[in-house]
């Protein structure tokens, strides 16, 4: 007979108990979509580096967010979180970080005016390098090969070669997040962001816009706003001036994330300083498996997705586990339910979450559960399917977002995007109409759909209006 000898976290994960918390304990436990790298030593090298290297974030900034994402959950703040579904290394260059950053400034701008509430700017940015897989293999022609999972791991082209997790990639991918925030953060010091010159963030394809007059308006109407304070006050009104971006990415490869946990001086606990805020994705949210396990340590907040399979018994455990002090500004419930399944499967999340007592800050990803595939004509390759999101369908689900959580007497502090500043042809309709042959024209993402710059405008233009 065969005796299971379960390991001593699993032991206490069974009985209830936790045991103390160490940034290696999640490695006794199954962890999902782990790349498989060569056995060749290369990885504890890699990783024996970036322990090393100076953080990309820092606990101050950590617990800033912190404090501010506590006050969007009670609906002080707003939260806008935004950026790519997956970032590339060919991506990393200043005009599309410039754009991305300029469509953020934007639409939080346009947020402010109509919520008059600050927003809290999270990009998807400086380390989304990495993707979980919904298969470990792909197959053309006859020919397998393990699956790209994004620019940290291996390479999209469909060779053995290319397809080999290489952790090289990982320092490239760790550089390349610290050249992105060492730009934003140069820009904003700079005055990129001053509030007294949104005139620098308009983009040259989007002057003839049809948005364009009523986005004008609002600056317009916020310039004299800051004029009126500064004459009255007699002061430059400084604390606008500054706005501060924070970085976010799917906590998934966990070599990688523990080699950036570390200790800091004059503060207790373990910070993860890659980013500002790791989330957990649906494929690796199992409560007993090692992502939850490792996030369960760590100080940063902690983004959950939430899709239309979460139970609400589940959900619940998962915070009370990720947050058993229930400290405010701690977890933030990203939901993605689709359009059509958000009336029926949002509200008895909301009632558990409330009944248990949990803080949470709830914030809506209207993009993830309106993903649908057509099939559209890319010359030589023919019909090819691809994947697209309709602007009709992603404004749905955020308006009954609003009603859902007003219904239930909890607060939606948040919303959440995958959009570029580019001038991309992804998601279907907005104000100019794209349709389905308008997607080979410029479909540059290698995953999901984003919003391109003037869908991502018109949406938070229409938010707006609605608060
Ligand atoms: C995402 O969050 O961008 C994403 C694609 O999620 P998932 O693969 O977990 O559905
Ligand atoms: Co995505």
């Amino acid at each position: 007979m065969q005796v299971q000898v379960l390991s001593p976290v699993l032991i206490a994960v069974s009985l209830g108990s936790m045991q103390p918390w160490t940034a290696d304990a999640w490695r006794s436990l199954p962890a999902r979509q782990q790349p498989a790298w060569p056995a060749d030593g290369q990885l504890a090298e890699v990783l024996a580096q970036i322990a090393a290297l100076p953080p990309l974030v820092t606990s101050g900034e950590i617990a800033e967010l912190k404090s501010q994402l506590a006050a969007a959950a009670t609906g002080e703040r707003f939260l806008l979180h935004g950026g790519d579904c997956a970032e590339s290394f060919e991506g990393c260059r200043s005009s599309s970080i410039t754009n991305q950053l300029k469509i953020l400034l934007q639409m939080s701008l346009v947020l402010t005016h109509a919520s008059r509430k600050r927003v809290v700017r999270v990009g998807r940015f400086a380390g989304q390098y990495a993707k979980p897989r919904s298969i470990e293999v792909e197959t053309r022609g006859g020919v397998s090969l393990p699956t790209f999972r994004g620019d940290n791991i291996n390479r999209p082209e469909f060779t053995q070669e290319a397809r080999t997790p290489n952790p090289q990639l990982l320092l490239r991918g760790y550089e390349r997040s610290a050249l992105t925030l060492n730009f934003i953060r140069a820009l904003v010091d700079g005055g990129f962001a001053d509030l007294h010159h949104p005139e620098q963030w308009n983009l040259d394809w989007v002057v003839h816009s049809p948005l364009a007059a009523e986005y004008k308006r609002m600056v317009d109407a916020i310039g004299q706003g800051l004029q009126f304070m500064e004459t009255l006050a007699g002061v430059r009104v400084h604390q606008m001036q500054r706005v501060d971006f924070f970085t976010s990415h799917e906590c998934l490869v966990l070599d990688l994330e523990q080699a950036q946990t570390r200790q800091v001086p004059r503060r207790s606990g373990w910070w993860n300083l890659s980013t500002h805020l790791p989330w957990l994705g649906a494929r690796t949210g199992a409560i007993n498996e090692a992502h939850v396990e490792y996030l369960r340590g760590i100080e940063n907040p902690i983004g959950i997705k939430v899709s239309s399979d979460r139970t609400a018994a589940d959900l619940v455990a998962l915070c009370e586990r990720l947050n058993p002090q229930r400290e405010s500004g701690r977890i933030v419930l990203i939901h993605r339910m689709g359009a059509h399944q958000i009336a029926a499967t949002l509200p008895p999340l909301l009632h558990a979450i409330m009944r248990a007592k949990v803080p949470v800050l709830w914030v809506c990803d209207p993009m993830h559960g309106n993903t649908e595939t057509v099939v559209v004509q890319r010359g030589e390759q023919g019909a090819v399917p691809v994947k697209t999101r309709k602007f009709a369908h992603i404004l749905a689900e955020l308006e009954q977002a609003f009603e859902i959580h007003a219904a239930a007497g909890s607060i939606l502090g948040g919303v959440h995007f995958e959009l570029t500043g580019d001038n991309v042809t992804e998601c279907l309709g907005g104000a100019r109409g794209l349709v389905e042959s308008d997607l080979a024209r410029a479909y540059h993402s290698s995953l999901d759909p984003r919003l391109n710059y003037e869908q991502a405008l018109e949406m938070a233009l229409l938010v707006a209006r609605r608060m």
